[in-house]
């Protein structure tokens, strides 16, 4: 694996002084092991420019973007309002794809925004627990990767990073087996592969989500397949986010701390 990538989705959670203090305390250790793991944190949009001066080792990313680039969309937020204090943004998050009813075509074109305002997408797909009981989630896989990606091009999409988030693991203390998500991240790279072509697909950053904690963060970093991780809860205790850094810069090693 290259400089794997962490990346901390703190959701609508601490207020603005709360979420400096975390990313003070997020930026120390991201600096620590900056040569071996690249850190992203993702505070409300309420937070991002008061967190942003605080870190330099660790980058801010959104947690969400509109896809017009403005105009009157009360209470949204354009990817060009935030590209000079977000290098990511979440685009296709469950809890927007469900909570909120977004769609695949929706996705699609806050995929094209972030791009067209420098922002790296992270693109989340992964099936809900009755598709995966259907036995549909390579379907479901390869459907919201082929129309979430249709407004890009490969070079997009090599930039670009795809997080398997398994609907039923998020916030559910339940997370996916390390033998199911390389072969959901396998079906991810293989419809990146047939869109864009091969080398796109090797190039493009596949993370897992889903329940990560300090304690099953190594099963998934130790997978080949696997470049990273996007952590939600996790994310928001100090400690184990740090443990978490540290596990992705020890590579296959067991971090003795946690
Ligand atoms: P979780 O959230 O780690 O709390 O399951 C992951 C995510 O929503 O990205």
């Amino acid at each position: 694996m290259s400089r794997p990538l962490i990346a901390g989705n703190w959701k609508m959670h601490l207020n603005v002084q709360e979420s400096c203090t975390l990313a003070e305390q997020v930026e120390a250790q991201a600096r620590t092991y900056s040569d071996t793991v690249e850190t992203a944190i993702f505070p409300s949009f309420i937070a991002i420019s008061s967190v942003k001066p605080l870190v330099d080792s660790a980058v801010t990313g959104a947690q969400n973007v509109y896809f017009a680039d403005e105009g009157a969309f009360t209470g949204e937020v354009a990817a060009a309002q935030v590209n000079d204090m977000a290098d990511y943004a979440i685009v296709g998050h469950s809890e927007r794809r469900y909570v909120f009813g977004e769609t695949d075509e929706t996705i699609a074109r806050k995929t094209a925004a972030c791009i067209r305002n420098h922002i790296t997408p992270i693109v989340c797909v992964g099936e809900t627990l009755h598709e995966r009981e259907e036995n549909e989630t390579v379907q479901v896989l390869n459907d919201q990767i082929s129309t979430g990606l249709t407004m890009v091009t490969s070079e997009d999409v090599a930039g670009s990073v795809i997080a398997y988030e398994p609907v039923w693991a998020i916030g559910t203390g339940e997370n996916a087996q390390p033998e199911d998500v390389s072969s959901a991240i396998r079906t991810i790279r293989r419809a990146i592969g047939e869109m864009f072509g091969q080398k796109t697909a090797d190039q493009v950053r596949l993370l897992y989500g889903g329940s990560v904690s300090a304690e099953t963060a190594g099963s998934y970093l130790d997978l080949e397949e696997v470049d990273g991780l996007l952590v939600g809860g996790a994310s928001l205790k100090e400690h184990e986010f740090n443990a978490i850094i540290e596990r992705a810069a020890n590579g296959g090693e067991q971090s003795g701390e946690s």
